[in-house]
């Protein structure tokens, strides 16, 4: 998989993508994951990417033109499955789509900023909008950074127990089971006993037990 992000804050964007899972992924050679500064693609001498509203109102838009530039030069070179816009108002991300999007070959990622981008941007350019959730961020960098982590983890071979994501949390619409591990006894605290037992039938069935216990205590709504 091939992600380009686009950004007017490429520096918030680094460090996601130089730790752990991540890391590995792209050294493996599982993802590549390219920045692109819309400062370069500005067409003036003060590198200048945004502009007042028409109109009016308070806040600075991104222009149409340097997105326009740099997503026509990115699709001069391969195809694109999405070009994604990380926005409050898009539709909001769960398990379901970054299953579906960790499936696609190349995505563009625009991350928007100030008082939001060009309509038209949204109109004639982006196929997916996408929010983390009913919060307004600073800017898309950091909802990127969400996406990106929840698609690669589960490209196969990104996680070194293929297994691990499949019983992920959400994952079949249900919260995990709950997880110990040494010491079997902590201050009175026991590990319930099934686990140690060595009954592998008996302990899948008690996770599947605790997941629905849990969802239905926790997140009904996931059982509806
Ligand atoms: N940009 C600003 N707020 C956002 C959010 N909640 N999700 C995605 N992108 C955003």
């Amino acid at each position: 998989m091939r992600i380009d992000i686009i950004t007017v804050l490429p520096e918030l964007l680094k460090s996601p993508f130089e730790a752990s899972i991540l890391k590995r992924a792209i050294e493996k050679g599982l993802v590549e994951v390219h920045m692109h500064n819309l400062r370069d693609y500005s067409d003036n001498n003060y590198n200048q990417v945004d502009d007042y509203q028409f109109g009016g109102g308070a806040g600075m838009v991104l222009m149409i033109e340097p997105i326009d530039k740099c997503i026509s030069g990115l699709k001069k070179e391969r195809e694109y499955d999405e070009v994604i816009y990380m926005t409050p108002d898009g539709e909001t991300l769960n398990q379901k789509m970054a299953n579906g999007l960790s499936l696609q070959k190349n995505l563009i990622i625009l991350c928007g900023h100030y008082k939001g981008i060009d309509q038209r941007v949204r109109d004639s350019l982006i196929t997916k909008e996408i929010s983390i959730g009913d919060y307004v961020l600073s800017g898309g960098e950091l909802g990127a950074a969400v996406l990106c982590d929840t698609i690669i983890r589960l490209i196969p071979g990104v996680l070194n127990n293929e297994t691990s994501a499949l019983t992920d949390t959400f994952q079949d619409n249900l919260l995990a089971p709950p997880v110990y591990t040494r010491p079997s006894e902590y201050k009175g605290l026991k590990v319930p006993d099934i686990l140690l037992s060595g009954n592998f039938p008996k302990i899948e069935k008690w996770r599947e037990e605790k997941a629905m216990e849990r969802t239905e205590k926790l997140r009904p709504d996931l059982l509806e």
